[in-house]
């Protein structure tokens, strides 16, 4: 008898933010990377992916996506990657057990929304994704762990991997040429250092030049200063920043983060063609925490810059008043302060920075993003696709 009813399962993902870069592919196909990387998980109250994952015997169309409303491809080798391989584990499971639906054969109807402010022009792939492989995880009732779907999260994009987890998250390259060990791990979850907050300083809401999956190839392809990177830098970066999180080292934290991002971005500077991402107005952040640092007597911030111009700066709830203060004073009228996390930041102006650095920011900046460290996905019955197999 055929089976009408429509199954479903919907999470909600985190955004994640990488204080050791990614940026290189050994294998494209596969999209492994050429070095290990580490994220912190942003709070999801602030930036999440929320999908629903639906099948039923009777849908007769095609597999299909709805993102923020509108009809987005399924079809890209992406995408068609990851449901190929989460539709083998589930058949695993139906051939073991005959009396499981046969969800793998039937097509998939997702929706997905993300609650990003429209104009922030941050990356929404890392969060998609893996909101994405999560979704149907859960509606296929997969027994695999965080780490073993973070391998085929990748498939879909790199950093989508790392959005598995909560908290502090490594991506270890692996060195398998079928990729099967480079995944995801946990490094410490949120509550082990609940106290790191970001401040993500919106510089652009353009469409990045480069995009990041073409310009990491330029890169590997043509950069000399690209394989002393690999190499040398980021594993030693690497075994540091994890000794940094396990002792809640913030100073080192700092100096290892701001160090990789302008790595990553000396890299670009080096492929041919050079590739910028940095503008004025990054550069005029990073002064900016430059001088907060130095005004405090030690690292209480640190920028990182991902592939377009807009600056997260970490810091800790202790420091708020001497980071964040500093970012209101002279950004208080930019959208973004107005919430709880906003209001209760005080003001704290400082005196002697450089004017220029000064009208850069307050022309350049749009917005900013107050938030901090944040959980794993999360599985909600908040569903985005009716009973009837609707969007919702
Ligand atoms: C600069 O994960 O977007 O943000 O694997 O090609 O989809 P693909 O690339 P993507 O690259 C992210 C690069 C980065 C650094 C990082 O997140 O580690």
């Amino acid at each position: 008898m055929a089976d009408s009813r429509v199954y479903r399962a919907s999470t909600t993902a985190p955004v994640n933010i990488a204080v050791i870069k990614y940026w290189g592919k050994r294998d494209a196909k596969l999209n492994l990377p050429t070095n290990s990387s580490l994220s912190v998980t942003l709070a999801q109250s602030d930036l999440k992916a929320h999908t629903t994952a639906s099948c039923s015997q009777a849908f007769s169309d095609d597999d299909s996506l709805i993102l923020n409303g509108e009809p987005s491809p399924l079809t890209t080798p992406r995408s068609q990657a990851c449901l190929a391989r989460l539709r083998a584990l589930r058949k695993i499971l139906e051939d073991r057990d005959n009396s499981l639906p046969k969800l793998s054969q039937w097509p998939l109807r997702i929706v997905s929304i993300n609650n990003f402010p429209t104009a922030a022009g941050l990356a929404s792939s890392a969060a998609g994704f893996a909101a994405l492989i999560r979704a149907i995880a859960n509606l296929y009732e997969l027994p695999q762990s965080p780490t073993e779907l973070s391998a085929i999260a990748r498939q879909g994009s790199g950093s989508a991997c790392r959005s598995l987890f909560g908290g502090y998250v490594a991506w270890d390259a692996g060195t398998a040429a079928d990729g099967n060990d480079s995944v995801a791990v946990e490094v410490a979850p949120a509550s082990h250092w609940p106290e790191m907050r970001a401040l993500v300083v919106v510089a652009s809401a353009e469409k990045k030049g480069v995009p990041s999956t073409a310009g990491m190839q330029q890169t590997a392809a043509t950069s000399t200063l690209f394989p002393l990177r690999v190499e040398k830098l980021v594993p030693a970066r690497m075994i540091a920043m994890k000794e940094a999180i396990a002792k809640k080292d913030f100073a080192t934290f700092a100096d290892l983060t701001m160090q990789d991002s302008n790595s990553f971005h000396a890299v670009c500077l080096d492929t041919v063609p050079p590739i910028f991402y940095m503008n004025e107005t990054s550069r005029a952040a990073v002064r900016l925490v430059e001088a907060i640092n130095e005004r405090v007597g030690r690292n209480v911030a640190a920028y990182t810059f991902d592939a377009g111009p807009n600056a997260v700066v970490y810091y800790l709830a202790e420091n708020e008043g001497q980071v964040a203060g500093v970012f209101k004073s002279l950004l208080g009228d930019k959208d973004g302060w107005a919430g709880d996390r906003g209001t209760q930041v005080q003001e704290a102006p400082i005196e002697g920075l450089d004017e220029r650095v000064v009208a850069v920011l307050k022309s350049g900046v749009s917005r900013v993003i107050l938030t901090g460290v944040g959980e794993g996905p999360i599985a909600t019955s908040d569903h985005l696709v009716s009973e009837s197999g609707l969007p919702t």
